[in-house]
């Protein structure tokens, strides 16, 4: 069920009213509504309820410390990329022992402070990395516990941009070198050989590449412990997709058809499983508020120009991506309704929200709402056009709070250093 909802022709998200959000805290601005977090979350873990299992939400999707706090309360997990998203996670009270760290590209410097924090799992891409885990931590006499991220070679049929277990992608290990690899990660210093991992792309909307790479996975890891190995859990990743256009025929598989799917191949081994979902659990748990600034008529085109734009949410630009605006005030069904281009004010082509969109046009000062925004939108933000980014604010029932405040020009401009020969 949806967080945002018309009450008496104005969207509110849960009981609040997003004029009064708007009023207090200016656009363009996220919101999210916690039960749109806490529903998913809770229908992904009930979904597993039946076997060891443990949800790692990958945090890229959404990393403000409220939506980790508001997921860790429920006993949920992280999926972290970077030594920044380890910190928040921690610093969102999420205990270390649930926390995997995934990624091709960890430093050094991030490897031994994840050590030094004895996280569950590092989630390792690579044997140049599976040796440097190693010696980290056979220099700091600590044994670092991991698993392989393999590469099942199955295409997803999702977006190239998010796609990422074929061989042509720079994920995982193939998995028909896993074998000799975990041969070789047994008996290397300062590893614990715990687990095996996958992550096959995001936005997946259809059920037959999960089926076909868990059954590759689940096949790997019968092998693997007939040779000795002692793995504990599963990993398979996330990238299940939701709904972002209410009026295509796309339908990602539900929760529950997913669960089965995957319990088919995994249950039987009696290992704990690790999900990774990301946009699953924050994309419908957000939107993007924004002002429209002008409506200008081009030359056959009407542009709506809005306060929001693609350095804000990049999505559209970035993955030809849709999201749904539909007006604060709800309109009726029977009004009159145009075909518009939905722009914002950077100075790029590229700076659409939505191109060819028919609504009913609005007027200056409408306020418009960006659906479907909840994960991977503030994180993939950026000040592009010098522009602030954008506060953040979570709402409770009818409790708001802005849990992180718009960006200051102090914080956006004061950070330049000007050399000694410009002073
Ligand atoms: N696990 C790993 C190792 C990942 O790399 C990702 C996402 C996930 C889990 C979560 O995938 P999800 O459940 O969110 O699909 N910015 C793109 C999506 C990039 C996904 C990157 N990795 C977008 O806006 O569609």
């Amino acid at each position: 069920m949806t967080p945002f909802v018309y009450r008496r022709g104005v969207l509110h998200a849960e009981d609040v009213d997003l004029r009064d959000i708007a009023a207090e805290v200016g656009t363009p601005l996220y919101c999210y509504a916690s039960a749109g977090f806490e529903e998913s979350y809770l229908g992904i873990a009930r979904a597993f309820a039946g076997t060891p299992s443990l949800v790692c939400y990958a945090m890229k999707a959404n990393s403000n410390q409220a939506v980790l706090a508001t997921l860790a309360r429920l006993g949920a997990g992280m999926d972290v990329v970077s030594e920044g998203e380890l910190r928040r996670a921690r610093a969102a009270g999420v205990p270390a022992e649930k926390i995997v760290f995934s990624g091709v590209g960890k430093t050094e410097g991030e490897l031994a402070y994840a050590l030094d924090q004895d996280i569950m799992c590092f989630n390792v891409e690579s044997e140049p990395e599976l040796e440097q885990i190693s010696a980290i931590a056979s220099a700091a006499g600590r044994k670092a516990r991991i698993s392989i991220r393999v590469n099942p070679d199955i295409d997803a049929n999702t977006h190239a941009k998010i796609s990422t277990g074929t061989y042509a992608s720079k994920f995982g290990i193939p998995i028909k070198e896993a074998p000799r690899v975990y041969e070789k990660a047994g008996k290397m210093p300062g590893l614990l050989v715990t687990g095996v991992d996958m992550h096959i792309g995001s936005q997946i909307t259809d059920l037959a590449p999960f089926d076909a790479a868990a059954e590759r996975l689940v096949a790997l890891a019968r092998h693997l412990i007939q040779q000795g190995h002692r793995l504990e859990h599963l990993d398979l990743g996330g990238g299940l997709g939701v709904v972002y256009d209410p009026h295509s025929n796309i339908r990602p598989p539900e929760i529950a058809t997913y669960a089965t799917t995957i319990l088919r191949h995994a249950k039987s081994l009696g290992l704990k499983l690790v999900l990774e979902p990301g946009k699953l659990i924050a994309a419908n748990a957000g939107l993007l508020l924004t002002r429209v600034i002008h409506v200008k008529q081009g030359a056959g085109k009407t542009f709506v120009i809005v306060d929001a734009a693609m350095n804000d949410l990049v999505r559209p630009t970035l993955y030809d991506a849709h999201h749904e605006i539909v007006s604060v005030f709800e309109k009726a069904q029977d009004a009159l309704r145009e075909c518009v281009d939905v722009v914002g004010p950077v100075c790029e082509s590229g700076d659409y929200l939505a191109q060819g969109r028919t609504m009913v046009l609005p007027r200056r000062g409408d306020l418009l709402a960006v659906m479907s925004a909840g994960a991977y939108g503030a994180v993939q933000a950026s000040t592009y056009n010098s522009r602030l980014l954008v506060p953040e604010v979570l709402v409770k029932g009818s409790s708001f709070a802005v849990v992180r405040p718009r960006q200051s020009y102090e914080d956006l401009i004061g950070l330049d250093r000007l050399p000694d020969w410009l002073t």
